[in-house]
């Protein structure tokens, strides 16, 4: 049988109706407690000799369907659904760290990551570099004996700095490590590390693959052996599962996610190319456009370009407070993938407690923006993006 197409697979893989009703939609299953009719029967599934669930802490038969579905859309043998994106971060990178044991990291890692990785990381010994992996040689050299994984992300957040997971991948296998990748700002619809060489990919499935803003979730995917013992020995030890309620949510919203995500890219493209022209406007971080300097590898590594624009607006932090202050419809948010479109001004939100001075050290400038563009009507977007920054250019000298 030929293998569907995207959205095909999004709606179908891995459902059909439900054995006792018909039901089409998937049934939210929420019991803790699940029955076996022998003791032998019992120890099978809690081994995973046998396919099932056995309480509610390690899984549900509703996340079960959302692991099995975002598994086939990764094209990974297995996947665990999470409570968080941070929890799928923090399994991926526990289940291969131990005291003692260094890990390689992408130099502009999310936030939490980086929080993660500085502040709980080292309370277990666990040593961290943080290293530029847009150069596959870099990541070489800061290799270590203990090194036991490799950690990026790409597109990064928020200047939306590509890295060659080919590239990274070669040299993570040459070394027999594991390489662990973010693919939240994709989702599988644009990009599938592990055809690229990845071992393990995390997302936060609050953002495109709910879609909603409504959830906050994670997905970790990997091989099977891998996910055993992520579910066995690190989430369900540390109580990170998933109700059964938001897996529903997360695989109601994965049935729209190739047209969603494909509108996202459509008008973020086309802010993108606005804001570009805009002289209140100094510089616009978008893969899509030619001017990205790693336009040729997005175009190689990506189906199309996402649904996230960073620019840095003329006028330091007053500029961007005033910005993101004047817009209508556009909201200032922390999150991104809503059908919403949401702008977040690093200087003056996430990073307002470090110095002006020390900004640039992670990759941001004080007139930052990063906007997730939304699914409304891109001409209304547009509007209020120019409205906004004819407010600000009359303070800016152009
Ligand atoms: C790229 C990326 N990874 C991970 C996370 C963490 O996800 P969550 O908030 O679901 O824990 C975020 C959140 O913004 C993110 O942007």
């Amino acid at each position: 049988m030929t293998k569907w197409n995207f959205n095909t697979q999004a709606i179908h893989n891995e459902q059909e109706p439900d054995a006792q009703t018909g039901a089409v939609s998937q049934p939210i299953v929420p019991a803790v407690a699940y029955s076996f009719d022998t003791a032998e029967d019992a120890v099978a599934v809690v081994n995973g000799e046998a396919e099932g669930v056995y309480y509610g802490r390690y899984g549900n038969p509703t996340s079960r369907k959302l692991e099995l579905k975002v598994a086939s859309l990764e094209g990974s043998e297995d996947a665990l659904a999470v409570s968080s994106g941070m929890a799928a971060i923090s399994i991926g990178l526990m289940n291969f760290l131990s005291q003692g044991d260094h890990v390689v990291v992408t130099k502009d890692v999310y936030g939490g990551t980086h929080k993660f990785l500085s502040t709980i990381a080292p309370r277990y010994g666990i040593e961290y570099d943080y290293v530029d992996c847009t150069d596959a040689s870099e990541v070489e050299k800061a290799i270590q004996p203990n090194t036991r994984a490799v950690y990026i992300e790409s597109p990064s957040n928020p200047s939306l700095t590509l890295i060659d997971i080919e590239a990274v991948a070669k040299v993570a296998k040459s070394h027999n490590i594991p390489l662990i990748v973010d693919n939240t700002f994709m989702t599988p619809y644009l990009q599938r590390p592990l055809e690229l060489g990845a071992d393990v990919v995390v997302h936060s499935a609050t953002k495109y693959l709910n879609g909603h803003g409504d959830v906050v979730a994670g997905i970790v995917c990997a091989n099977e052996d891998v996910i055993a013992n992520m579910r066995k020995n690190v989430m369900g030890d540390l109580g990170q599962h998933i109700s059964a309620w938001d897996a529903f949510l997360i695989l109601r919203g994965i049935k729209t996610l190739g047209i969603r995500v494909k509108q996202h890219c459509r008008n973020a493209l086309k802010i993108a190319e606005f804001l570009e022209k805009h002289p209140v406007v100094e510089k616009v971080n978008y893969p899509g456009l030619a001017s990205h300097p790693q336009h040729d590898l997005a175009v190689r590594q990506m189906d199309d370009m996402g649904g996230i624009v960073s620019f840095e607006i003329k006028g330091g932090v007053e500029a961007g407070k005033k910005f993101i202050s004047s817009l209508d419809i556009a909201m200032i948010s922390f999150s991104l993938g809503d059908p919403e479109t949401l702008v977040q001004h690093p200087a003056s939100m996430t990073h307002a407690s470090i110095p002006e001075e020390e900004l640039h050290k992670f990759g941001i400038s004080t007139g930052l923006i990063r906007l997730s563009a939304g699914l409304e009507d891109v001409q209304d977007i547009i509007n209020d993006l120019d409205q906004a920054l004819s407010n600000v250019g009359e303070k800016v000298q152009m």
